[in-house]
Order: C-alpha cells, then sequence, then structure tokens
C-alpha cells in the first residue's frame, strides 16, 4: 500500500472534545495528548518517515492566559517523558515556529531533545509551536531580504528550492497528505507553501477520539488517490509502466 512519506496532522478539537463532557478545556488538550502519543507510536510502526504535528499556533497566543499557560506547562511535561521513548523508538524531533516566544524553560527542554535526537532516523517528528505559515514567510523574506541587501544574493536566484530552504521546514520533503480533525474544513495557516499539492483529509472526530482506526481510514484513503500534479491521468498511468 502506498504510504504518505510526509503526513501532517492539524490537531483540533480538544476544547470541543472536554466542552462536551463538561470539563475544563485543558482537560481536552490532556487528553489530546494521549492521542499524539498513540499516533507517534501508530506512524513509526506503520513507517510514515515524517510526521509534523500543528500543536499551537501562532494565532493561539490571543487564547485566555490560563489556557495558554496550561499549554505550555503540558507541553513540557509532554517533551520530558517523551524523550527517552524518542531515544529508543529512533524518533529525531524537529520544531518549526517562533520557538523565541516559547517559555524559557520550554525552550531549553525543547533545545535538548532536539540536540539529542538529532542522530535518530527512522521517523522525523516534527512539532510546529507558535508556528505561523504568513510568519514563516515572512521571516524566511526578510532573511533573503538581508542577503539582496549585504550583497550576497542576486535576486534572480531566488527560486522555489531557494525560498523553500528558507523556511523553518528545510530539509523536510512537501507534505503528502495533510489530516484535520474535528470537522473544521481550513487550514489555519498551516504549512501554506508547502502544501500546494498536498492531498487533504477531513475527519469529524475530536482530536481525543482520534484513534488508529481513523488514521488507517486517512491512510487507506491516501493510497486510494491519485496525484495528478496538473498532468493529466493518462499521462500518470503511461509512467507508471516505466
Ligand atoms: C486544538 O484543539 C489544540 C490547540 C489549538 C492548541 P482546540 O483547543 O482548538 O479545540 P477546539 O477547536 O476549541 O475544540
Ligand atoms: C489550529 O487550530 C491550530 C492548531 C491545531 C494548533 P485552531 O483551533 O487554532 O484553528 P481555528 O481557530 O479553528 O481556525
Ligand atoms: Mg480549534
Amino acid at each position: 500500500m502506498r504510504l504518505p512519506q510526509h503526513l501532517a496532522i492539524i490537531m483540533d478539537g480538544n476544547g470541543r472534545w472536554a466542552e462536551q463532557r463538561r470539563l475544563p478545556r485543558i482537560a481536552g488538550h490532556r487528553k489530546g495528548v494521549e492521542t499524539v502519543q498513540q499516533i507517534v507510536r501508530s506512524c513509526r510502526e506503520k513507517g510514515v518517515r515524517y510526521l509534523t504535528l500543528y500543536a499551537f499556533s501562532s494565532e493561539n497566543w490571543g487564547r485566555p492566559d490560563e489556557e495558554v499557560g496550561a499549554l505550555m506547562s503540558l507541553l513540557g511535561v509532554y517533551l520530558r517523558r517523551e524523550l527517552k521513548t524518542m531515544l529508543r523508538e529512533g524518533i529525531q524531533l524537529r520544531v518549526i515556529g517562533e520557538i523565541s516566544r516559547l517559555p524559557v524553560e520550554v525552550q531549553g527542554v525543547l533545545a535538548d531533545a532536539v540536540a539529542r535526537t538529532a542522530d535518530r532516523s527512522a521517523m522525523t517528528l516534527t512539532l510546529a509551536l507558535s508556528y505561523g505559515s504568513r510568519d514563516e514567510l515572512l521571516r524566511a523574506m526578510r532573511q533573503l531580504g538581508n542577503e539582496v541587501a549585504a550583497g550576497r544574493l542576486d535576486p534572480a536566484q531566488i527560486d522555489e528550492a531557494v525560498l523553500t530552504e528558507s523556511l523553518d521546514t528545510a530539509g523536510l520533503p512537501d507534505p503528502d497528505l495533510l489530516i484535520r480533525t474535528s470537522g473544521e474544513m481550513r487550514i489555519s495557516n498551516f504549512l501554506l507553501w508547502q502544501i500546494a499539492y498536498t492531498e487533504l483529509y477531513f475527519s469529524d472526530a475530536f482530536w481525543p477520539d482520534f484513534t488508529e482506526e481513523e488514521l488507517q481510514r486517512a491512510l487507506d484513503e491516501y493510497a486510494r488517490r491519485q496525484r495528478r500534479f496538473g498532468l493529466t491521468g493518462s499521462q500518470l498511468r503511461r509512467e507508471d509502466h516505466h
């Protein structure tokens, strides 16, 4: 079965999962962390090479202080607890986003986990934290602008590859499949440049209810799709025979 090399997930619906149960929103985030653990393990077992999880957006900073604080402390707890598993399972951790906005102690735990897993190669787990695609593109453009101003870069040299390698996701292939949970059908400022030809899959399950079976359903559907990249179906069938 054709498996996505790079799977990206917008993990949405923690708050509604909790509200449905008359629990505080943070209870949904806590349950969501369990789903993260299961899905990471499951992707690793299935042989997904790159898994990218949207965990906190640039816009999420606007939520009530109490929720933001609880999310940051959950993040620290998760990273400290999962480091051993990542090392054992051969998982390399990466982060994308404006990491300097995170609390310094979280930045420290992150830097430590990224450094210690740098030589692991079974799967690359990328966490999008304080991430917004427009913010990422602006930072990349500013950096390229500085290179041009300093005379180190000719604007004519700026092509797709140069911009791609200036983004936080430098070195990662574009996602093959993007899953969003909780029934919302929008991108919410996630990987706008990188998903130009990504297959999209929407699940109605809230993230805390997203199971391995749900994941398998998405992977099965991905395997059935024909990606054409602007070409015709018959051109691609000919390619298949080569
Ligand atoms: C996703 O769940 C987690 C984060 C954005 C941090 P939400 O917190 O957005 O849950 P809903 O969308 O309010 O249900
Ligand atoms: C997107 O979810 C961000 C993450 C999953 C981290 P949101 O809940 O923030 O998105 P909107 O506000 O519904 O678009
Ligand atoms: Mg949401």
